[in-house]
């Protein structure tokens, strides 16, 4: 059941996606799988809440199905090799089936939807020697179109083909379409809904499951592109390689996601603790000095390891008094962690308390750059020396932020006072800057 922080949760976002599009990319097998009515429902509840919503389907799943029954081998299965002229003929009829399966689920969810003529492609030529044949790629999308359609609440349906204007219809790739819709609509997502859990990594060779992606900055997916391609599966090379297309080319956020979980959608869209992989903008991450607003949110944080003594006690009221000590790692407007900086300035000293990461994203490195953070600004404000006290955590500090093991005589004097009627018998760290 709907718990009301996750409504309150959802709810947060509504207004940042009002009137704004998601492009939504399903591949062919999603299209057929049992959950797909639960994601047009999801759909509807996306329109009702004045959400755009651009569905780009694929159809490689459809083609080797019905290539399978009439004896056929395709010359290329997704659209991004070879298309002859028997593979037009099955991508043509296999597209046009899995367009009539959207408009009919959409009508079953009471929602209206339009095939469109939107692609206008060419021939992707020769590549490399060889001539793709019926393979095009998009040379432009009739934007007018596709907006008028939304503007009426209508949504458009796209197929991987696009045609010439002169009587030529081209097989294209459907992550591909979608990074060309998607930028073309300043989508303020592109989700794409395949078959697997998200974006994994595996090493050649090594069983299964691979470690999942959860949220990466477009600068990491360039770089897994570049140094760990080995690692990715056919489809998630493909996904990852079109994410990062689309946010070169001015879209925030994509995901990927596993289109046959349910509510999988609405935990990725609405949550910050999506079931997929997020590929993001390098700004969508921060760490700022946190406001008297945020107390609530670092209260909420850090109430869990004060309960377990991990923390020092502090009322709600107290870090809204304290909040310009306080800084927070937002992820996607959220707080993810905090930790906060006191300075002793008289002894040269200063203190790193309140280091806390929310468990759902505990081990993304998140609790080591607030470390770092602390440590830069304390340096920057000419202490020599920068300390913790930790109940817990002190092999964290040590192992992960370079801290040593000291004692309560490392404490300035007015700390120590605090430190000694406490009574928490806290370990106290200390690293020189
Ligand atoms: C400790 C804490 C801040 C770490 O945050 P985080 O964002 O998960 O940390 P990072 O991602 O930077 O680092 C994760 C690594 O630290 C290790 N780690 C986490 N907690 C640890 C602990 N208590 N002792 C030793 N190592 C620890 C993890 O095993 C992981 O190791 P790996 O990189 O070798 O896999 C977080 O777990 C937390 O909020 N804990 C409760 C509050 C607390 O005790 N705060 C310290 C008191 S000031």
């Amino acid at each position: 059941m709907l718990r009301l922080a996750d409504l309150r949760e959802m709810l947060r976002y509504v207004p940042q996606y009002r009137d704004r599009v998601f492009v939504i990319a399903v591949d062919g097998a999603v299209v057929e799988n049992e959950n797909f009515r639960n994601l047009l429902l999801d759909v509807a509840l996306l329109r009702s809440l004045r959400i755009g919503v651009a569905l780009v389907h694929g159809a490689g799943h459809q083609i080797r199905q019905l290539a399978e029954a009439t004896g056929q081998e395709p010359s290329n299965i997704d659209g991004t090799g070879v298309t002859d002229a028997a593979t037009l003929q099955l991508a043509l009829a296999a597209g046009s089936r899995v367009t009539h399966e959207i408009l009919e689920g959409l009508s079953a969810t009471d929602l209206r939807g339009a095939a469109t003529n939107a692609l206008v492609a060419h021939p992707a030529g020769i590549l490399q020697g060889v001539d793709h044949l019926w393979t095009g790629k998009v040379e432009r999308i009739d934007i007018q179109f596709l907006r008028a359609l939304l503007e009426h609440d209508i949504i458009p349906v796209i197929a991987p083909l696009g045609s010439d204007g002169e009587g030529t219809t081209y097989r294209l790739n459907s992550d591909a379409v979608a990074v060309e819709v998607a930028k073309a609509l300043q989508a303020a997502k592109l989700i794409y809904l395949s078959t697997m859990p998200g974006i994994e990594l595996r090493k050649p060779g090594e069983p299964e499951p691979g470690e999942l992606l959860r949220q990466i900055a477009v600068d990491e997916a360039e770089a897994i592109l570049k140094k760990q391609r080995q690692e990715l599966t056919i489809p998630s090379l493909s996904k990852l390689t079109n994410a990062v297309r689309a946010l070169r080319g001015g879209v925030p956020r994509v995901h990927i996601i596993d289109g046959r979980v349910e509510e999988g959608l609405l935990a990725e869209v609405f949550s910050n603790e999506g079931v997929g992989t997020l590929v993001h903008t390098n700004e969508y991450q921060a760490i700022r000095r946190a406001l008297k607003k945020d107390a609530r949110a670092i209260f909420a944080l850090i109430k869990a390891s004060m309960e377990n003594d991990e923390l020092l006690p502090r009322t709600q009221a107290e870090i809204e008094r304290q909040a310009g000590a306080f800084y927070v790692f937002e992820v996607d407007g959220a707080v993810a962690g905090c930790a906060a900086l006191h300075h002793y300035p008289e002894a040269g000293k200063a203190e790193m308390a309140a280091v806390c990461v929310s468990a759902k994203y505990e081990n993304q490195g998140i609790g080591g750059r607030l470390m770092q953070f602390i440590e830069e600004q304390a340096r920057a404000a000419g202490a020599q020396e920068l300390f913790c006290l930790s109940t817990q955590a002190f092999n964290y500090f040590v192992q992960k932020g370079g801290f040593k093991l000291g004692g309560p005589d490392d404490l300035p004097p007015a700390r120590r006072q605090r430190y000694d009627a406490s009574g928490r018998k806290s370990q106290v760290l200390t690293k020189r800057l």
